[in-house]
């Protein structure tokens, strides 16, 4: 009784469908499900079983249930099962897993506000290949895009990645899509679009890809500068800016700036989103051991005719609330 009406959150992880089951009809005969019965606080449950009991109706309407009564019921992975068998019902990994309690314990106030909406976040940096062993690449981790999706899954939403080159572990509950270069994402973003709520690009994609890809390494000559020619990659968020129909998504880009002789980080941002014309622009100033790979971030979101909100320095997934909370408003 006193560990239900004392938590902040419960985590059912592995949920069965039998447990499932018992909590959609309220019965009450062990420690779990009493303190199920008494829970003030959000509780989220990680179902696992065989694919034949998840996608059973029963189980469907369980589901159902319990997430029309506010329960976050996170879709389980796909893969090998406790037989021999495989399929959707596999547990997540532990850190997938950490990743949506982080993000629940991290919001101001958990409602599942994006349920039934799908959120589509672009994230890591791309790897454009130069000859068969070689790539260019860039600093970026994928934490703040990752954030962004774990925080979505806790809010409720359908969350799809366009996952570069990541170096954080996933989430639980996305659904991934690899896209290791512009083009790649670019394919995966306008497919994606079609049934988004919002797109949200915070992948570090390359402005530029080699015009010819060798079969051979590129041997090192005698000459002490090596020329390589670099064409433009498309740009992914002003080419769904440009095709936009109807009801296209909401569009939400980021500017990771510098201040140069030329301007603040921030002016550079603002610039950058006039020029790209998405309906939300996410500024942080980076720099060296600043924004990249870090835990927290600093931001200003630019919001549209001349409206900005601060965001001082916070943990990407505070950060990733805010953002969310924004677009929730916009959705309605
Ligand atoms: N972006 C994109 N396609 C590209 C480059 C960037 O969709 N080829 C997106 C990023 O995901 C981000 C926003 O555009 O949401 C700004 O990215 P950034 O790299 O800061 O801007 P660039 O347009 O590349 O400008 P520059 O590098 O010259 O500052």
């Amino acid at each position: 009784m006193q560990i239900g009406k004392q938590a902040e959150l419960v985590v059912v992880a592995p949920a069965t469908a039998n447990l499932l089951a018992k909590a959609a009809y309220g019965l009450a005969d062990d420690l779990l499900t009493n303190t199920l019965l008494t829970a003030h606080c959000p509780v989220i449950m990680f179902p696992a079983m065989h694919t034949e009991m998840w996608e059973h109706p029963a189980t469907r309407a369980n589901v159902a249930t319990l997430r029309d009564r506010g329960v976050l019921v996170v879709d389980p992975d796909s893969g090998r099962l406790t037989g021999f068998d495989s399929g959707p019902g596999r547990l997540p990994e532990p850190e997938a897993i950490a990743w949506i309690v982080q993000a629940a314990l991290a919001s101001r106030d958990l409602k599942p506000d994006l349920r039934g909406r799908h959120i589509v976040v672009s994230g890591g940096g791309t790897r454009e290949r130069l000859d068969p062993v070689r790539h260019i690449g860039n600093r970026s981790s994928g934490r703040q895009a990752m954030s962004l999706a774990a925080a979505a899954v806790a809010r409720g939403a359908r969350v799809s990645l366009i996952r570069g080159d990541v170096k954080v572990p996933n989430a639980a509950g996305i659904d991934i899509v690899d896209a290791l270069t512009a083009d790649e994402m670019l394919d995966a973003a306008r497919t994606l679009a079609e049934s988004a709520d919002a797109v949200i690009m915070a992948a570090a994609i390359a402005d530029f890809r080699a015009e010819t890809l060798p079969d051979a390494k590129i041997k090192k000559s005698d000459s002490s500068t090596l020329n390589l020619n670099l064409v433009h990659n498309p740009d992914v968020l002003a080419t769904l800016v440009r095709e936009r129909w109807g009801d296209s998504p909401l569009l939400v880009g980021f500017a990771a700036e510098t201040g140069d002789d030329n301007g603040t980080w921030l002016e550079h941002a603002e610039a950058k989103f006039a020029a790209k014309g998405c309906d939300i622009m996410i500024a942080n100033p980076v720099g060296h051991n600043r924004g990249f790979g870090t835990e927290h971030n600093e931001a200003v979101m630019l919001l549209g005719g001349g409206v900005t909100e601060e965001v001082p320095g916070t943990s990407k997934i505070e950060l990733s609330h805010r953002i969310l909370d924004t677009i929730a408003d916009r959705l309605i």
